[in-house]
């Protein structure tokens, strides 16, 4: 069983996608072991309590530095005995020192095609602006491995959806969370649960069976 602590910072629709898939065995062999916010007060806590599942708020606000927080962070999700860290629209930096305590281990969901419309400053909203304003008629949403840099470790599943000349940032965000994100996030903690996700370099094997 794949211990998976899922990290949040607002609404939580993918920690919903997540629990979901558990519920109706879309993702089998994995249970979410802790649901850590860096919010107080934010949806993806009350899908938490809805859902019984342990939750934790961890923020930078209650502690004297950056460091502190860090150390919490990483504290707390070694406690909860995580196998697997799932960024699920978790909006702070990642610390290095977490980084490679769990190397190949911290999933992220990303609102773009990476490495279009990726790396610092591009979250939530301003992701689907930027494509938006660039033009482009296809956008999407990718499940990688976090290394040290911003958006920039091994993509593990990509999704693509149409970009249609209607679109305001809000459309398209919701159309891509529809039709990618809320798929390919269990997707790939289905396939690590399975052990059928081979980190190779920069990039990822996905192998028909275990080990195969
Ligand atoms: C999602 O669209 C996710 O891809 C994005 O934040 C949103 C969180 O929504 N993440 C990033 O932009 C990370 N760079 P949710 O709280 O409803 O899951």
């Amino acid at each position: 069983m794949l211990n998976v602590a899922v990290l949040v910072s607002g609404g939580g629709t993918n920690l919903q996608a997540i629990i979901d898939a558990i519920a109706d065995h879309t993702i089998q062999d994995a249970r979410i072991c802790l649901v850590l916010s860096n919010n107080r007060g934010v949806y993806a806590l009350e899908r938490a309590r809805k859902a019984k599942l342990p939750s934790r708020v961890v923020s930078p606000a209650d502690f004297p530095d950056r460091e502190k927080f860090n150390e919490a962070l990483l504290a707390a999700v070694k406690e909860s005995g995580a196998d697997l860290v799932v960024l699920a629209g978790f909006l702070c930096v990642i610390p290095e020192k977490m980084v490679r305590a769990y190397e190949n281990r911290i999933l992220n969901i990303h609102p773009s095609l990476i490495p279009a419309f990726c790396g610092k400053g591009y979250y939530g909203l301003k992701v689907h602006e930027a494509a938006l304003a660039r033009g482009v008629r296809i956008s999407g949403a990718t499940v990688h491995f976090v290394d040290s840099g911003t958006d920039t470790g091994p993509i593990i599943l990509q999704k693509a959806v149409e970009v249609l000349p209607e679109d305001t940032p809000k459309s398209l965000q919701l159309r891509i969370m529809e039709q990618a994100e809320w798929k390919i996030l269990p997707q790939a903690i289905d396939l690590i649960a399975q052990g059928r996700v081979a980190v190779e370099g920069r990039s990822v094997r996905i192998l028909q069976q275990a080990g195969a």
